[in-house]
């Protein structure tokens, strides 16, 4: 066990992942007031949509109009998800800072979500990765189904290395191993991580983790014990991916955040900050927060 990072970084992801599934329209002033409170709280990466078809994800389609929107703070890195070229452009045009390539461990996944092979779709991600670095951007990639397929099942530790391996060829800045659907445990994760760390820095990877089966805390500890020291985490607790049924939001900043704090790992995030986000979207979105740690603290300062 490698000691503790001291210092965490964390990507939010909630203007992206936590609202790309949600059925009823939000309009784009919300999403710019969203992404103007992370600003705020002190993120230092801030995922503020993709430029995917709208006819499959039609949430996403007023990324273009939120990022025209928002306030940028100098050195805050805002990034966007792009499945190809015409994302990519999108994504310039819009002047995000950093792109997000998006391949899963899966095959019947990759169908799905994107609509071609895993092969397919590394070779749809290399001249996204070349203009990228053309254009100065910081290039991310996100592995899906690391953990498991909503579709497939099992995925082998092979499969999920296999496309990390594919994914540092590209000249990704930061890989991504995201669990999806929710359902690992902490021993394979670990596993995972340190599969991964075998053909791309460790340093580099971060995590993703959905919560629907109440492990992610637990995992992202694992990770930590291993010295990952960047997670996405969401605003909430919202999110979910229209291709994978059935799973719930990624995990919540607010619990991320109180844990790290907790454990004296400074984030650079203001927790109160979060908290009041989380409850803004919430609000907008017509129930509470879906973080019990902003639900807890609400009730403590209620009381
Ligand atoms: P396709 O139908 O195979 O694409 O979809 P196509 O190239 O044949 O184009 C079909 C139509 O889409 C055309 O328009 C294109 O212009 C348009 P039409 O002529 O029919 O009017 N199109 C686009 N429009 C806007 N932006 C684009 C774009 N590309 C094509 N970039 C495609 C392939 C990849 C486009 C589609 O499958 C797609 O958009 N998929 C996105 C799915 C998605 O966003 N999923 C959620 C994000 S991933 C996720 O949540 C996982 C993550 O959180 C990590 C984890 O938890 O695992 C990251
Ligand atoms: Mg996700």
């Amino acid at each position: 066990m490698s000691p503790l990072p001291r210092h965490v970084h964390l990507v939010e992801v909630g203007p992206r992942d936590g609202l790309q599934n949600e059925k009823q329209e939000i309009p784009a002033a919300v999403k710019i007031a969203l992404v103007d409170r992370l600003t705020a709280a002190g993120f230092a990466n801030i995922e503020v949509g993709a430029f995917v078809s709208p006819k499959w994800v039609p949430q996403m389609a007023t990324s273009a109009e939120v990022f025209a929107g928002i306030t940028r703070k100098p050195g805050v890195v805002y990034s966007a998800l792009v499945p190809n070229m015409k994302g990519f452009e999108a994504a310039l045009a819009a002047g995000a800072d950093e792109v997000v390539i998006f391949g899963a461990a899966s095959e019947a996944f990759s169908q799905k979500n994107i609509n071609c092979s895993i092969a397919e779709s590394v070779e749809r991600f290399r001249p996204v990765a070349v203009a990228a670095k053309a254009h100065g951007k910081r290039l991310r990639a996100a592995v899906s189904c690391a953990l498991g397929c909503p579709y497939q099942g099992e995925v082998p530790i092979e499969a999920v290395v296999e496309v990390v391996r594919r994914m540092a060829d590209l000249g990704c800045d930061e890989i991504g191993i995201a669990d999806t659907i929710g359902v690992g445990t902490p021993r394979r994760t670990s596993a995972v991580f340190e599969a991964a760390a075998r053909v791309f820095p460790l340093g580099h990877l971060s995590g993703h983790f959905h919560d629907t089966y109440g492990q992610a805390l637990a995992n992202i500890l694992a990770c930590l014990e291993l010295g990952v020291a960047t997670f996405d985490t969401s605003v909430a607790g919202l999110g979910g991916c229209p291709y994978a049924k059935g799973a719930t939001g990624n995990v919540a900043t607010e619990d991320v955040l109180y844990m790290l704090h907790g454990m004296g790992i400074e984030t650079g995030i203001d927790l109160d900050a979060v908290c009041a986000a989380g409850e803004l979207i919430s609000a907008a979105l017509g129930r509470p927060p879906h973080s019990r740690v902003n639900r807890a603290l609400a009730a403590r300062k209620a009381a």
